[in-house]
């Protein structure tokens, strides 16, 4: 008998480990919403393992086809073979099924959600001729970060309104710094500051930034710290650089990093 993997860490922000069970038990699919780094493939794994589903996870793309998801006919020693997709395989398997950054994906490829996602809960497989009842356990999860892509690639309403949402911002500083000592394995002094650093630049807004800094890179800051480096250059390169490419805003960040990191060895 196999042991059961130890809980994948995640520190819950609000009630969005309630409001997700509650969904699952009642066959509604989730979209979790988030910028990237925010924990939302580290909260789905949590879950998967509370609930003791497997996980399927998929990264869409726009190359992304149906039958990427859904299966397709291979050549297998001369002969032609069915494969399950990794959609199909979690709707027989009654596993989790995780679609990361869904709507990189086309909408004629998101289209086979549709009976899925609702009170259905079927899987239309047009190659094979037949239609699949999800098996018990089955569950429909997707992710997208809002402040990406377009309106033009934002859902269609009629994916929307079939799923209960569940949004993400960054955990609140305390938190955050909890899950830093964890993962870096630094003691709470560095964390706070790395915290309190990454705090400064979510409140820069735009600032010329596309994206503020997530707990994702102030982890990798950490893990630099943990190797030895000074804070200063564990900001710099874990965080400022991952940032930007722009040498003005570059200039800015490492003048904030340098007000935020009192490095005893400055470099
Ligand atoms: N609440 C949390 N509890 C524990 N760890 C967290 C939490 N939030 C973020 N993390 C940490 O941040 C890292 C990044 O999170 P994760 O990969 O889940 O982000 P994401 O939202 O899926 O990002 P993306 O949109 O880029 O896929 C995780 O590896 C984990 O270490
Ligand atoms: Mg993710």
């Amino acid at each position: 008998m196999s042991v059961k993997p130890p809980r994948p860490y995640y520190v819950p922000v609000g009630n969005e480990e309630q409001v997700f069970k509650a969904a699952y038990r009642q066959n509604l699919s989730i979209v979790l919403k988030g910028p990237t780094g925010c924990g939302k493939t580290r909260f789905v794994e949590a879950m998967a393992h509370d609930l003791d589903r497997p996980l399927i996870t998929v990264a869409c793309h726009d190359d992304l086809t149906t039958a990427d998801l859904v299966g397709r006919f291979l050549l297998h020693g001369g002969e032609t073979e069915w494969v399950d997709g990794p959609l199909t395989r979690a709707v027989r398997d009654g596993a989790i099924c995780y679609l990361d950054e869904v709507v990189e994906a086309r909408q004629d490829t998101t289209v086979v959600l549709h009976p899925l996602a609702d009170h259905r809960r079927q899987l239309p497989i047009e190659r094979l001729g037949i239609t699949l009842d999800a098996a018990p356990g089955f569950g429909l999860v997707v992710s997208y970060n809002p402040g990406y892509q377009s309106v033009l690639k934002d859902l269609k309403d009629s994916t929307r309104q079939r799923m209960v949402a569940i949004d993400f911002g960054f955990p609140t500083p305390d938190v955050e710094e909890k899950i830093l000592v964890n993962e870096a394995r630094i003691d709470h002094e560095r964390a706070a500051e790395l915290v309190r650093l990454g705090q400064a630049i979510r409140r820069l807004e735009t600032g010329g930034l596309r994206e503020v800094a997530s707990t994702r890179v102030l982890i990798a800051a950490g893990q630099l710290i943990a190797e030895g480096l000074s804070a200063r250059e564990a900001a710099r390169a874990a965080i400022a650089g991952p940032l930007t490419d722009d040498s003005t805003v570059t200039r800015g960040l490492a003048e904030m990093i340098d007000v935020y990191m009192p490095d005893s060895t400055a470099d």
